[in-house]
């Protein structure tokens, strides 16, 4: 270890006492020794590409084309995605599809193109391959929307896995949205990415990269369609984007360019052509519908890493009771385990969990428990033991337990790869459902190793099932998360079937709303953690996670009256609502931070309860249709170049614009406008899109606009569904989709749709049903009917 390493690992363990530290020093040399044993040495390699084209076999949904040194296998599927496959991949195995594979479109065909190249045409999207292996998606009117040259591919003389690189064209104007969870977006600037998910070790902010959920979904808006493409490779990578620039009159456009580097794993993907709801639908038909949470979890739930015993607990929600603030779930963090050992209880500090949750729900409190997949490697620990007899942890080419160091010391690691050990992990949480707890949340699963050098993860030769097919660490580590989820979510419904499971993930992957959602990590508080942790939500929304949020406060410091205001402002308006904080870093109790904060944050908690149905109208969208509840503005309009520019704004489902403060001291703000009519909700006056207007943003409230039309429902005094109603513009009509449903089980509520339009100076509310127009079965509100 040399001087820097010896800084970094003191860092890395903060003010851990010694012994912890030389644990840390110690796991870092036994990974660089694992794998300097168990990887094979990166020798000569030799550098390939397609060559020319030699042949096709059509196919359907499109077919084979051969060229001389790879053969690239093309198909269209039913849903109108376009998948093809380099070196012979199929789109099967692969851990983002929730199911097999969609079946092809029998109308795609592979017909020969100009220049000896050949094409497929399609409903939704035209690919060209060229005669040397340059496939070029198009839409149906023939503009390009990428255009990815040949693959590279450099192989070990002596056998191995491949890496490669895919550098790719997209469209002058067209932005980058995606890649998972990101610091610094949702627009993704030029730089590079990596595709590797990552514990930063520290409270992270925007210049952080890569972090817990990375994802090779890359969202992808130009003027002439939206397109998302997935590379389907589980391997770590990196994305080097660069957004084009339009000539400006005299000069020529230069593209916008993304290089994927893999290194290792199959060569193929996936393509999406249309508008983003239509991107977004057909890569939920593809990789499972985001789970539905129960109505909880769609209020506000507060945690905190170090509430320390049960009466700390009923203090914190007698606080709430107390002073009237609305309250739904508690969260208890590792402090809670008997030595940080999961699937344990303190019993000296929690003597009486059970009774505890029972007491809370009675008030309407749910409990949720943090979940870590690190378990104590310690004979006589029941979840060692139990784990030992089927076999379910990490071992290493030998045949040796790989061991970590997390929260319980020396530690080993489920395999979750492994169908067996994903069900007897989904069974141990009978013991958590035992102790009362309603939902589960999964922490430390990238999963997280702590190194004092290095990489704080498993060594990359650790061994893997990977569902029988055999692997190692580096083909594994990103599906971590995911198959831990899907453990979860599995047990639970096996263990509570008349429940809907509530599970939210640190680490994930393509495909993890099929099991729930997550949250953005250890965001650090300060300004730009605040900004950090909107666009996480909205990167990940566009990925297909639509249920997160941030750690309201920020996780590692004292936040200001004023930060920790606007971010609870920001969180009221997000799909996970919750306050959390670091075992150092206070309190994030609103109370705590003043009378003013206080009565302000009130407000906030009021207007989140108010929408609860509004919300849980959102979470049924997002499984009906891929569309994530939290909207970038350009979402029906991407088109609008000033919209796709915008970043500190959202749409909350159709009717709402959320304009949050990400700036101290601001008590006003610009808020960029989609074309339309809107209200400021808080004054009730109009303005009309397109266009930028200011609006006030005093410390009581945050901007938030209303669609002129929309019909939404809330709750009303009473606890009620009510429509709120927003007076069309003349000569217009408007209108809304609802979803009444407060629980947490099975049943599938029908869809109500209202429209709205303007008699005179009235505006009237129907609902349309199958036999025609009918009178709202709920009270209607009208709103902005007085307008200038
Ligand atoms: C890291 C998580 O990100 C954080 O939320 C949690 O409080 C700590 N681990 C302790 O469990």
């Amino acid at each position: 270890m040399n001087g820097r390493d010896l800084v970094r690992s003191m860092k890395a363990v903060g003010s851990a006492g010694a012994a912890q530290r030389l644990r840390t020093v110690r796991a870092a040399w036994r990974t660089r020794r694992a794998d300097a044993a168990g990887l094979p040495a990166r020798g000569a390699e030799r550098a390939r590409v397609p060559g020319p084209v030699q042949d096709v076999e059509p196919g359907p949904g499109g077919g084979v084309v051969r060229f001389s040194r790879s053969e690239l296998r093309i198909t269209v599927a039913v849903n109108g995605a376009v998948f093809w496959g380099w070196d012979g991949a199929g789109p099967e195995p692969s851990y983002a599809l929730a199911g097999r594979s969609p079946e092809p479109d029998p109308r795609a065909v592979l017909e020969p193109d100009k220049d000896g190249g050949w094409r497929v045409v399609a409903e939704r999207a035209t690919v060209v391959v060229s005669r040397h292996g340059a496939v070029e998606v198009q839409t149906p009117g023939g503009v390009t929307l990428r255009r990815d040259l040949p693959p590279r591919w450099w192989e070990p003389v002596d056998g191995g896995t491949a890496r490669w690189m895919q550098r790719s064209e997209v469209a002058a104007d067209a932005r980058f949205f995606g890649l998972g969870g990101r610091a610094s977006g949702p627009r993704l600037r030029d730089g590079t990415y990596r595709l590797w998910n990552t514990d930063p070790g520290h409270a992270f902010g925007p210049g952080d990269d890569p972090l817990y959920l990375t994802m090779p979904v890359q969202l992808v808006v130009a003027d002439a369609a939206t397109h998302l493409v997935f590379h389907d490779t589980t391997w770590d990578g990196t994305v080097t984007l660069r957004e084009g620039e339009e000539g400006a009159g005299s000069g020529h456009d230069r593209p916008g360019t993304s290089e994927l580097r893999m290194s290792g794993g199959p060569l193929r993907c996936w393509v999406m052509v249309g508008t983003p709801a239509r991107v977004l639908l057909a890569w939920a038909s593809l990789t499972g519908a985001p789970a539905l949470p129960p109505a909880w979890a769609l209020g506000y739930q507060h945690a905190r890493w170090g509430f320390g015993s049960e009466q700390e607990v009923r203090r914190i929600v007698a606080g709430y009771q107390e002073r009237d603030l609305p309250l739904d779930a508690v969260h208890l963090d590792i402090d809670h385990y008997d030595e940080h050992q999961v699937f344990t209880v303190d019993h000296d500090r929690f003597p009486k969990l059970p009774q505890l949750a029972e007491d809370l729900r009675r008030d309407g409190v749910r409990l949720v428990s943090i979940l870590d997949p690190a378990v104590r490697a310690e004979p006589g620990n029941a979840v060692y033991d139990a784990g030992t007899v089927v076999d379910a942890f990490v071992r290493d080419g030998a045949g040796q337990l790989v061991r970590g160091e997390v929260w319980p010391g020396e530690s080993v690691f489920p395999d979750f790869t492994h169908a067996r050990v994903r069900k007897w992990w989904g069974g141990l949480y009978e013991e958590r459902l035992g102790q009362g707890f309603a939902g589960f949340w999964h922490d430390m699963n990238e999963p997280t190793s702590f190194a004092a050098f290095g990489e704080s993860t498993l060594p990359r030769s650790a061994r893997h099932a990977l569902e029988g097919r055999g692997g190692d660490h580096r083909e594994a580590h990103n599906v971590y998360g995911l198959c831990m989820a899907r453990a979860a979510y599995e047990g639970l419904r096996e263990l509570a079937p008349r429940e809907r499971p509530f599970v939210f993930s640190r680490s994930g992957w393509a495909g993890l709303q099929r099991y729930g959602g997550t949250w953005s990590g250890d965001v650090a508080t300060g300004w730009p953690g605040l900004r950090a942790s909107l666009s996480l939500v909205m990167g990940l929304g566009l990925c297909g996670v639509p249920y997160s949020g941030p750690d309201v406060g920020g996780f590692d410091g004292r936040p200001s009256p004023e930060l920790y205001l606007r971010w609870f402002q920001l969180g009221a308006y997000l799909p996970l609502f919750r306050t959390h904080a670091s075992l150092r870093a206070g309190r994030r109790e609103p109370w705590e931070f003043g009378p003013e904060v206080l009565e302000h944050a009130r407000v906030a908690l009021a207007e989140r309860r108010r929408l609860l149905p509004y919300f849980m109208t959102l979470a049924h969208l997002a499984r009906r249709t891929g569309t994530p509840y939290v909207r970038p503005l350009w979402w029906g309009i991407p088109e609008d170049r000033a919209l796709r520019d915008c970043e500190d704004a959202f749409l909350l489902g159709d009717c709402l614009l959320v304009a949050p403060v990400l700036d101290p001291g601001a008590d006003r703000r610009a808020v960029q406008l989609p074309r339309g009519r809107w209200y400021d909700t808080a004054t009730g006056r109009a303005y009309d899109g397109p266009g930028q207007i200011l609006v006030d943003a005093p410390l009581s409230r945050i901007p938030v606009l209303a669609r002129a039309g929309a019909v939404l429902p809330v709750r009303g005094e009473d606890g009620g569904l009510e429509l709120e109603v927003w007076a069309p513009a003349r000569g217009r009509t408007g209108g809304g989709l609802v979803v009444p449903d407060a629980g947490d089980g099975w049943e599938e509520p029908e869809i109500e749709r209202y429209v709205a339009r303007r008699q005179g100076q009235k505006v009237v509310v129907e609902r349309e049903g199958e036999d025609g127009v009918s009178a709202p079965p709920h009270p209607v509100r009208v709103r902005g009917v007085e307008e200038r």
